[in-house]
Parts: C-alpha cells; structure tokens; sequence
C-alpha cells in the first residue's frame, strides 16, 4: 500500500498516512478524520477497526498462525509452560532460568486470598454458575488491595497483575468447592502453578491428593492455549474499562464478563453440550444440516471464528492432545468418536468451505476437560484463568502506551431529530 491514502468527502480531499506493523496488514490512520472531514467510519464488531498497537500477540487468520512476542503456540503449548508463557507475554522476552525460578517464586506468593473473601462465597446460591461467582469475586479483590491500585506507578501495577495470576486459581478452585459443598482448600505452593490448582480443585483435606503428571500436563496445555489472542471482546473489554483508569481488578472483572457469552468463552461448554446432544455419529447429518438452515438459529459450535478462516491452531494441539488424556487415562468416552467424525464431515461440507468455518479452540477443549473430570460450567471459568495473564499483559501495555486514550466510540445515530416535550395531559 502506499504510504498515504487520500479521501474525497463533499469535494473536500484530506490524505491519511498509512502505518506497517512488524507483519499483518497495514493499517490507515483515521485519526484526524473527523476534524478534517466532520464525518466518522461505521464498522461494527470492528470488523476492519485497529483499536490500538500492540506487541504481544500476532494473529494470521487466513495462514492459521498464532505468535506470542513472536513465538508460534505450538512450540510453546509443546516445549514450554504456563509460567514461562506468562512471564513471556508480561515482560515481552523468555524467562532465563533465574528469571523463571525469580518468577514462580513470587506468583507462588501470592496465591492466598484475603480470608474475609471466603465469607464473600457464602453470599452465592450453591447452584449460581461459577461464572457469576467469578466475576462477583474478581471484581471485589478491588476492595482489599489498595496497595497495588496506583495504575500510572509501574510497580504496582505488576503487582496487581501477580496478584491476578496467582490469584486467580484459588478463586476459581473455591468457586468450584463452593459449588459441591467440599470444604474450601488453601494453596500449596511447593506443588507448580498447574498442580496446585487442580489439588485445590480435586484434592479434600482428608487425604493427600497427588496430582497426574498427565493431566498437570494436558491442564497446563490448555492454559498455554488459551493464554492470549490479541483484541479479542473479553481483552477489548478490559482496554475499554481500564482507559478511564479504573481499578485493575474491576476490569478484568469485565473481562470476564463478556468472556462468559456463548460466542465467546463460553462457547466450549456449548460445544460439549452440543456434542453430548448428538450423542452418536450417526446423528450427525441431522446437525450439519440444521447448521447450514437459514431459518434455524443453530450453529455448530466449537466451529467458526471471527478471525482464523482456516484451522485455529489451537484446535490442532487440543484434538491431539485429547487423544493423549483419554488414552492415558483410559477413558473411552463416544462424545470424542462424535467430535472426530463431526470434525470430518463439516470440513468436506460445501457450505462449511465456502465460509471457511474450521474447528476452534473450543472444539476439543471440553472433551479433554470433561475427561479431567470438570463439570461443563467449569469450562469458562478456567478459559478466565489462563485468559487473566493476556488481560493483565494488554492492561499494562495500553496504559503505558503514551497514545492512549480513553475508549470513546462514535455513532450514526438514527433516533429521532430533535423535537419538543409535549406534557403529559397533551400526548
Ligand atoms: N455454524 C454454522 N454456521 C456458521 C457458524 C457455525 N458455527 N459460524 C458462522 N456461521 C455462518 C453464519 O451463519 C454466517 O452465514 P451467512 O454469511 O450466510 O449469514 C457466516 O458463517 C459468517 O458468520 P458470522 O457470525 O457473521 O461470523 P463472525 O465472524 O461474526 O462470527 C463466531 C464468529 C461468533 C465465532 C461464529 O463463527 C460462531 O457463532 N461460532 C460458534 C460459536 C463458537 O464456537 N465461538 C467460539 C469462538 S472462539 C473463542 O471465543 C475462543
């Protein structure tokens, strides 16, 4: 593309410049726009908006290409680890080895939750979705750190994000408990992140509760997998809600609530749904062809992305590696068999290659998490977990990007023109 692009409005022309990222298209600098043409874009969903520059996380949608600080996910999802992730994407470079053990060491410290915040629980219905617990419990952590809530020091807005990531387990694993009556259990922070969590999950405090190398493995997997993906609507809506500078701990508690919608991260515990539904393969024609029916508001979830048109590379390190978890744990579950055959039959489906709708991340996820035995309302709350390190990573690049400003969006209104009140008695 050339450098500038010129625009003629009303006979009036105005030239913007054009700006190149590392790689990925280019995009036009809109910015003076309305000052020099009165008029703004209109593009919902932000189809084709760049909200904002970024350096942690570099999508190819039309290759199937995920980098995080330039780093492909599947040589992370395969040779690295969750921590190492999350120290990559919040300092930009990998851990060296004391960087690592320097960094685990303080996550692991700050695992605890304020014990007034057990309390908190009890105020939820038993059988609320986790999910509400969730964001009721993250958006309450505001109330108990004030020391980590001055968003311009640097510092303390580290410390917030340490606070999230190693908080964020234990909230998750008590919102669990909560949910089947077990008492709650504090972190153990000799066992690694991973490990931890799921002791706290799955573990009682009437025995030792050894964790399986082979779930640590596939659960740490997962959290890799779902750790970023650019300005996605749950981390453009902590960008939104942390311009006006609000708490940081209330923001991502947005996040997580727009992370909870079924077009989003809650989309694996549909996609699980949606697979136990149809049960057996031979169900399966009876679904595409409900899918592909215009006047039925059903859709074939775990497929589709607003952004991959070819396969989400996520999807391809969880359907191998769901064949791993259940093969070692010996599980043969048929909604696996289903998710295969279903996977098969949409990608040879005309429709689906015409829209390029692929497998994405949820696909095989709730298989694998369901085999680790979490309930499907689980799902979502653990896509929050691992999310947490993008969400804080992004917050803290927005606010020290000296071009940031408060999330404003335009309109093209269609209401009504202006027009005088009429009292009641005269309407
Ligand atoms: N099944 C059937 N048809 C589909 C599906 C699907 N899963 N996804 C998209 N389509 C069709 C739409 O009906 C539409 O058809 P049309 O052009 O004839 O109207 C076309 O493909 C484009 O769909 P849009 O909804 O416009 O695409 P968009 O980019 O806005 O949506 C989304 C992406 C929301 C992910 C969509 O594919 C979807 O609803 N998928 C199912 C839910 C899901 O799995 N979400 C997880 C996303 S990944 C994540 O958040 C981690």
């Amino acid at each position: 593309m050339a450098d500038t692009v010129k625009l003629e409005i009303g006979g009036k022309a105005s030239e913007y410049p054009v700006l190149s990222g590392t790689v990925g298209p280019d995009v036009i600098d809109i910015r003076k726009l309305y000052g020099a043409t009165g008029a703004f874009t209109y593009d919902p969903g932000f189809t084709s908006t760049a909200s904002c520059q970024s350096a942690l996380t570099y999508i190819d949608g039309d290759q199937g290409i995920l980098l995080h600080r330039g780093y492909p996910i599947d040589q992370l999802a395969e040779q690295s680890s969750f921590m190492e992730v999350s120290y990559l994407l919040l300092n930009g470079e990998l851990p060296g080895k004391k960087e690592l053990e320097d960094f685990t060491y303080t996550i692991s410290r700050h695992t605890m939750l304020h014990e007034q915040l057990a309390t908190f629980y009890r105020g939820f219905r038993r059988d609320a979705h986790p999910m509400a617990i969730m964001c009721g419990v993250v958006g309450a952590l505001s109330a108990f750190y004030h020391d980590s809530t001055d968003i311009n020091d640097p510092k303390q807005r580290m410390i917030a994000s340490h606070r999230l990531i190693a908080k964020m387990p234990t909230i998750a694993a008590m919102a669990y408990k909560y949910s089947v009556g077990q008492p709650f259990l504090y972190p153990k922070n000799d066992l690694s992140y991973t490990a931890n969590f799921l002791r706290m999950t799955f573990g009682v405090p009437a025995e030792e509760y050894e964790p399986d190398p082979v779930i640590v493995s596939a659960m740490d997997k997962i959290f890799i997998l779902h750790a970023d993906h650019e300005q996605n609507a749950s981390t453009s809506t902590v960008r939104l809600a942390g311009s006006s500078g609000a708490n940081p701990f209330a923001c991502i508690a947005a996040g997580i609530a727009c992370l909870w919608g079924p077009a989003h991260g809650g989309a694996n515990e549909a996609a699980l749904n949606m697979l136990r539904e149809i049960g057996t393969p031979d169900r399966i024609p009876e679904y595409i062809a409900r899918a592909k029916n215009k006047d039925d508001p059903f859709r074939l979830m775990g497929f589709g992305h607003r952004v991959y048109k070819n396969f989400d590379p996520r999807a391809k390190v969880l359907g191998k590696a769901a064949t791993e978890v259940l093969d070692k744990l010996g599980i043969n579950d048929p909604v696996l068999d289903t998710a295969r055959e279903l996977e098969q039959i949409a990608l040879k489906d005309q429709y689906f290659i015409d829209k390029k709708l692929y497998p994405n991340v949820d696909f095989y996820s709730g298989v694998i998490l369901s085999a680790i035995g979490f309930p499907t309302t689980m799902f979502t709350v653990l896509f929050a977990l691992a999310r947490t390190v993008g969400w804080v990573a992004q917050w803290n690049e927005m606010i020290s990007d000296p071009e940031q400003k408060i999330g404003r969006p335009r309109q093209l209104y269609n209401g009504p023109a202006q027009r005088d009140y009429v009292p009641v008695g005269q309407r």
